[in-house]
């Protein structure tokens, strides 16, 4: 498609005052596009939908809707900030959607990885395209599409966001992509121009399905739980100490295998968490991150007196390859 390469002419967007002349070139042209029309955005609360939500609420307000959809994979204290910050600073329409009982619910008993992605992905779709058949007078859907998945995805498949989408919802809608053309390194300094959050703008990457391939096999709601609560104490720990924004990924994750231990003089039989902490430039390969040996006791001792079922914690130092970044 020829609309689909970025020009030649276009500055790489590395200081503010740059990400100032594309947001305000940006809010001229969306107006001349969408004028008196409404916009639907799923907001997953990453920064590519964060971006394009805060750009659009400059430009037409309240005539763009988000879906905030919450599938209960998300971390702890994820969907909160997507409304504090959409509903409350932004004073955007939101639409918060807690379908977590119903992802789980498709979910019981499936333990295979690329089964569980699909779920996933169709379950979202299916939630995302209830919710815009309930609204009258959309026009446009907005994506966060950026310029590598352009790259990655060819000419053809360019549009791969939306492609899930049912013939009826998609064909009802004009796209509108307004950081088509960004690297993602621009799309940070942009989030940043756009008074976003620090940490919402320069976080870790996180996978689609969530923290469900951090509970590999079949997903419970306590495992689940387990994951969400030591991966919150491990963010918690690497902010106060300096590794957030310093480390690439980190998270841990909770195999189904327990094993005994013994808690205030009880034999117990819980599940391990594993720590992984990984730094890379492009995911191909990954190195083991040097985690300072007391901050790692520290965090042991947090996680195995916090988080309930867990009574050991390990930590993978497998570099990639041999191991991938996530576990399923
Ligand atoms: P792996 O595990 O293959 O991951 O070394 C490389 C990078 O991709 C992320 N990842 C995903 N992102 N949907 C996503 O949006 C997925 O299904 C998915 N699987 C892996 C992973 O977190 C890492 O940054």
């Amino acid at each position: 498609m020829a609309n689909d390469r970025r020009p030649d002419t276009m500055a790489r967007i590395t200081t503010l005052e740059l990400a100032n002349s594309f947001i305000s070139e940006q809010i001229t042209a969306l107006r001349n596009q969408i004028k008196d029309k409404r916009v639907l955005l799923a907001l997953s609360g990453g920064v590519d939908s964060s971006v394009v939500a805060a750009l659009l609420i400059k430009a037409i307000g309240k005539q763009l809707t988000c879906v905030h959809v919450n599938h209960g994979l998300l971390r702890k204290g994820e969907s909160d900030q997507v409304i504090s910050v959409f509903r409350g600073e932004m004073d955007a329409n939101l639409i918060y959607v807690d379908a977590s009982d119903r992802f789980l619910g498709k979910l019981i008993g499936i333990s295979d990885p690329e089964l569980k992605r699909k779920i996933i992905g169709a379950e979202f779709i299916d939630v995302f395209a209830e919710e815009a058949r309930k609204l009258d007078g959309i026009a446009f859907l907005a994506q966060g599409t950026i310029y590598p998945d352009i790259l990655e995805s060819g000419p053809v498949k360019s549009h791969h966001n939306v492609g899930g989408l049912p013939k009826d919802i998609a064909s009802r809608f004009e796209l509108v992509e307004p950081i088509k053309f960004l690297y993602k390194d621009e799309v940070r300094v942009v989030g940043d121009a756009l008074g976003l959050p620090h940490n919402m703008v320069y976080r870790q990457p996180f996978p689609g399905p969530g923290l469900g391939v951090r509970c590999p096999g079949a997903i419970t709601k306590e495992r689940l739980e387990a994951v969400r609560e030591s991966d919150a104490i491990l963010r918690e720990e690497f902010a106060k100490n300096g590794l957030e924004g310093k480390v690439w990924q980190y998270f841990t994750v909770v195999p189904e295998f327990r094993s005994t231990g013994v808690k205030d003089g009880k034999r117990t039989y819980e599940w391990p968490v594993i720590i992984r902490a990984v730094n890379t430039r492009d995911a191909v390969e990954a190195t083991v991150e040097d985690i300072p040996f007391a901050l790692m006791q520290h965090i042991v001792r947090r996680i195995t007196s916090e988080v309930k079922g867990v009574n050991r914690v390990l930590y993978d130092f497998t570099p990639k390859p041999t191991g991938t970044i996530e576990y399923e």
